[in-house]
């Protein structure tokens, strides 16, 4: 069975195609960010964190490997998305959790940011796009999170969307993945509204 990494980089993999966008909604050190930089050509992929040495790491590494030009890297709350995204439509989005690691655990993701940010990615979710949230459990806010993010996405339109689950049940508070997939548009609806 897949660990979360390889199958969040599978995920991607299947999903983001060479002209398409994807956003980072947390990018921490990068490297989901570098991992769909590699992924495009044509197209671009967008990064957000609130904290400015992630910005600089990530854009370290990107330099490192080539691939700058092909992302925004942006000191800026994920939940400012449509700022720089606009009303662009995007392949795949992915949001890693949490805190970054040997770092302060103070700036960690804040369910209420995290739930304005992917509505707003929901919006402009293509159809077979997919957005992906990387959940930590394991510490106070990411229990609150986890709980609150578990409880919208059950929510939301089974007309619309697909929502997984996946999760290793047998370990303690392990971190999960919630991914949800878009594979029906409907005009004038409220995400999340029932049909
Ligand atoms: C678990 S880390 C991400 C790890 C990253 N994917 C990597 O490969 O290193 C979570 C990141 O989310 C960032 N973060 C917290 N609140 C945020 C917000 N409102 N908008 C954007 N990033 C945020 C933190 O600063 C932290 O760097």
């Amino acid at each position: 069975m897949k660990d979360i990494r390889p199958w969040v980089q599978e995920t991607l993999r299947e999903r983001l195609p060479k002209e398409g966008i994807g956003v980072d909604f947390t990018m921490g050190n990068g490297n989901d960010t570098l991992y769909m930089a590699g992924l495009v050509e044509s197209g671009h992929i967008y990064a957000f964190d609130v904290q400015k040495q992630a910005c600089e790491t990530t854009t370290q590494l990107l330099e490192k490997h080539g691939v700058l030009d092909k992302v925004s890297v942006i000191l800026d709350s994920h939940s400012n998305m449509d700022k720089y995204v606009g009303d662009q439509m995007i392949d795949v989005g992915v949001f890693n959790l949490g805190y970054l690691p040997r770092s302060d655990k103070s700036i960690t993701t804040q369910y209420e940011t995290t739930k304005e940010a992917l509505d707003k990615a929901l919006e402009r979710l293509k159809i077979g796009g997919v957005i992906i949230m990387v959940i930590y459990p394991g510490h106070d806010e990411g229990a609150r999170e986890a709980q609150l993010l578990y409880d919208f996405c059950k929510t939301l339109d089974r007309h619309i969307y697909n929502v997984l689950l996946y999760q290793f049940i047998n370990k303690n508070n392990p971190p999960h993945i919630i991914a949800i997939e878009k594979y029906k548009t409907v005009i004038n609806k409220r995400v999340g509204s029932p049909v």
